[in-house]
């Protein structure tokens, strides 16, 4: 693989845009509009100055990853990948509309690739004409520092298609576990009851959200307290996560709590908006 395509440029993509092309990989990355490209390009370009500043990285290699990067908001210009991963917004029809419209331009032996957290991968594939070469790559936010990355199987892929992602994960530096298709693979489906979970806790009375944090913090050795957790991945994302996974298992477990809803409706999203369980004012 030399060329690699990323659809979408929020904060998987701009992830996973920055991780291949510190790998040496050509990158083409489309958004929708220009304002959207604009904004996720300066955020890779701050996250490479970071690095630079830090001295994680020369001057140089940050100037040589930056040029193999190419914007677009034409999915023409994805022709020439070898792998397209795509990481736009967690909605079926609007991940089957662009799958359709993308296939129109690929070649026939591109991979095509979603970073989906929570739908099933067979449904995504079964949508195209590529079934064989469809796959689920799930990165971990922040992507720059998560060592994982789960690559999720179908009854349709193609061993091929496994080893070559399989391949290209390990080219990142990073670690991969291979999970069948299951909504919520293998991570989220530990991870979302247990952040559920602990809504349930606060919203019962159990402790603060600081205490309940610092104990999953100091007594399991989590990096983050699961209030914490829920602010930085966004609690629009958790609850569609959560919508999801408890429309395939209808588990209880899945379902989110009227308390998560709640912050959601009212625009208390986390960490980007400036507010979640706690205040970023
Ligand atoms: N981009 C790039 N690098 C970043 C970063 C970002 N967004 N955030 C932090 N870092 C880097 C820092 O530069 C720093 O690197 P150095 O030590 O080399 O300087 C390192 O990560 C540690 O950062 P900090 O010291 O600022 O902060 P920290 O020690 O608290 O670590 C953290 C931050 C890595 C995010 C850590 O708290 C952590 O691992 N938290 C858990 C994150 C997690 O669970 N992610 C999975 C979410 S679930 C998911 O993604 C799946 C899904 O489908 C919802």
């Amino acid at each position: 693989m030399k060329t690699i395509g990323v659809v979408g440029c929020g904060l998987m993509g701009r992830g996973i845009v920055e991780v291949s092309a510190a790998s040496g990989y050509q990158v083409v990355v489309r958004e929708i509009n220009s304002d959207l490209l604009d904004g996720g390009l300066k955020a890779i370009r701050q996250s490479v100055d970071r690095a630079v500043a830090k001295g994680k990285r020369s001057e140089e290699e940050g100037e040589a990853l930056t040029s193999r990067i190419v914007g677009t908001t034409d999915l023409a210009e994805l022709a020439a990948c070898d792998l397209v991963i795509e990481a736009i917004v967690e909605d079926l029809d609007a991940k089957t509309a662009l799958y359709s419209e993308l296939e129109n331009h690929l070649s026939p032996a591109a991979i095509l690739a979603s970073n989906t957290s929570s739908l099933t991968v067979t449904q995504l594939a079964a949508s195209t004409q590529r079934p064989d070469r469809f796959i689920g790559i799930h990165f971990f936010n922040p992507v720059p520092v998560m060592k994982l990355v789960e690559i999720v199987t179908t009854l349709m892929v193609d061993p091929n298609t496994v080893t070559r992602v399989s391949d290209y994960v390990e080219s990142l530096g990073k670690r991969s576990i291979e999970c069948k298709d299951n909504s919520g693979f293998i991570v989220n489906r530990l991870l979302v009851p247990y952040l559920l979970d602990a809504i349930r806790a606060y919203e019962n009375g159990f402790g603060s959200l600081e205490d309940i944090d610092e104990g999953m913090k100091l007594g399991c050795g989590h990096p983050m307290g699961p209030f914490v957790l829920l602010d930085f991945i966004g609690l629009d994302t958790i609850y569609n996560i959560a919508e999801i996974m408890f429309d395939e298992y209808r588990e209880t477990r899945f379902a989110p709590p009227p308390l998560l809803k709640q912050m959601v409706q009212a625009g208390h999203l986390g960490r980007k908006s400036g507010r979640g369980f706690y205040d970023y004012g």
